[in-house]
């Protein structure tokens, strides 16, 4: 049988578990978030849950990727008959975000081409028109939309194609320090502005965002803990299969339990700075414009980029190159969980690998759920599933977008993640992860936290989770 490539070194799996987590949820989820459900205590709320659930089941999943040393449908296979089809959860949820993923990866392309447009007074830049009017117009605009988002694809499907070492581990190890040393740029600017100070108030201090009107009134303390968990599990790509495919792919001498401690921590560290590239120039140079989601990437931060002259352009260009690289680097991981599986497979067979084959396939695959997702343009070309269904628009149903969203990180995410622990916990036992993570004379400091969190405390989390996803998708009214 052909031989299973992996990472070459600790640092490549590092920095590509890091991509993973690091991406569009980071950038415009959590800083708005934060803010808008009590500042501080947001964080020290997100921060206990981070532990609780989030360190629990990323360990938990690089340990069963590992110890298999196959991508998630082949482990859930190997380890359990009850859980056999586990990974397929995984498989469905990574073609959904896939979709939606790649086309906001392909409007970030768009928005840093128009960036380099801006700079020399070309015909691709704002051309004079309002912010809120070049993102309508790109939305409406589906041939553009859809070229884009196919670029996005196509990089994707080029990385994987080029396999762990070659291609994942190559494109992480350069790209996100890259990442990291535009965020500090960003940041200097953002929080030099006058007025930055607000944006700074918005995210940390309890309570300001009602005060200041920001917001109507504050979330109460159920709504702020699904908010933060479901922020924390999506953020971190948990329960769909991204951290068993890369844990696979992990040499046996690492440490398990100290690299998934480092990605939850490298995760909120970026999420924060991000908030802190964000947030301040929102508040500093367009107070009243959006303040989460798409419309905050693509209007507001335009806008803040408009206000600034030239030099702005340049800024622009550096943070929309931030934010592909943060989209490419997770959805190389999407892909990856697609892939990894039918690799596997092939390599059983003794048909070799046949990499390339299944990048394309999957990328082909995901590309016609882009395409619609672009198609849709966010709900503004009269294919969103409220009109096809000839409803009320409400949460799932205002855009393609939200309906992909809505089945993996409302249902198939925190429904994976549950499951994962009861089949960990209550099913092979945590034994196996003991184990996985004692390889090579290492020691496991959390198994205490560890085993009586994947039985009971965990679960209990995801539980409240999976009801908070599917309230705040389905507007249930649950947690009013
Ligand atoms: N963690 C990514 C983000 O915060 O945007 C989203 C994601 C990527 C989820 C990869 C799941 C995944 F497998």
């Amino acid at each position: 049988m052909e031989e299973r490539k992996g990472f070459g070194t600790n640092f490549g799996f590092l920095m590509a578990a890091v991509g993973s987590a690091v991406g569009l949820g980071n950038i415009w989820g959590f800083p708005n978030k934060m803010g808008a459900s009590g500042g501080f205590t947001f964080l020290v709320i997100y921060l206990v849950l981070a532990a609780l659930c989030g360190f629990i089941v990323m360990l938990g999943e690089l340990a069963l990727g590992r110890k298999t040393g196959k991508g998630a449908v082949g482990a859930y296979k190997v380890l359990s008959k009850k859980f056999k089809w586990l990974g397929w959860l995984g498989i469905l949820s990574a073609f959904l975000i896939l979709g939606f993923y790649c086309a906001l990866g392909g409007y970030c392309i768009k928005y840093m081409v128009l960036n380099v447009g801006n700079v020399f007074g070309a015909g691709f830049g704002n051309n004079g028109l309002a912010s809120g009017d070049v993102f309508g117009n790109l939305l409406t605009n589906q041939l553009e939309s859809v070229i884009y988002g196919l670029i996005f694809v196509l990089l994707t499907m080029i990385i994987v194609m080029g396999g762990i070492g070659g291609g994942i581990e190559k494109f992480c190890s350069i790209g996100m320090p890259c990442l990291f040393f535009m965020l500090v740029i960003i940041i200097i600017r953002a929080c030099t502005l006058p007025d930055a100070v607000n944006g700074l108030k918005y995210m940390f201090v309890p309570g300001w965002a009602v005060e200041n009107g920001v917001i109507d009134k504050a979330p109460n303390l159920l709504t702020v803990l699904s908010t933060a968990g479901g922020q924390m599990f999506f953020s971190l790509s948990l329960g769909m299969g991204a951290m068993v495919t890369y844990g696979s792919y992990l040499e046996k001498k690492q440490n398990l339990e100290k690299n998934a401690l480092i990605i939850v921590i490298c995760d909120t560290i970026i999420a924060l700075m991000a908030g802190l590239a964000v947030m301040p120039a929102r508040f500093a140079l367009d107070p009243n414009g959006p303040i989460g989601g798409p419309k905050l990437l693509f209007i507001t931060m335009q806008n803040v980029f408009n206000s600034m002259g030239t030099v702005g352009y340049i800024f622009g260009i550096i943070f929309y190159l931030l934010v592909v690289l943060a989209a490419i680097s997770s959805s190389i991981s999407l892909l990856e969980v697609i892939v990894a599986h039918f690799c596997d497979k092939a390599r059983e067979k003794g048909k070799g690998d046949k990499r390339k084959v299944y990048s394309i396939i999957a990328a082909v695959g995901s590309g016609l759920l882009c395409v619609l997702v672009c198609l849709d343009g966010l709900g503004s070309n009269g294919i969103a599933p409220f009109d096809i269904l000839g409803i009320e628009a409400n949460g799932w149903s205002d855009c393609w977008l939200d309906f992909f969203d809505c089945i993996s990180e409302g249902v198939l995410m925190p429904l994976g993640a549950l499951l994962m622990c009861i089949c960990i916990g209550w099913e092979i036992g945590p034994k196996v992860v003991d184990e996985e993570c004692c390889l090579e004379g290492n020691s496991f400091k959390s198994k205490g936290l560890f085993n009586i969190c994947v039985k009971v405390i965990t679960p209990l989390i995801m539980v409240f989770i999976l009801l908070g996803q599917v309230d705040g998708f389905f507007g249930l009214g649950l947690f009013q």
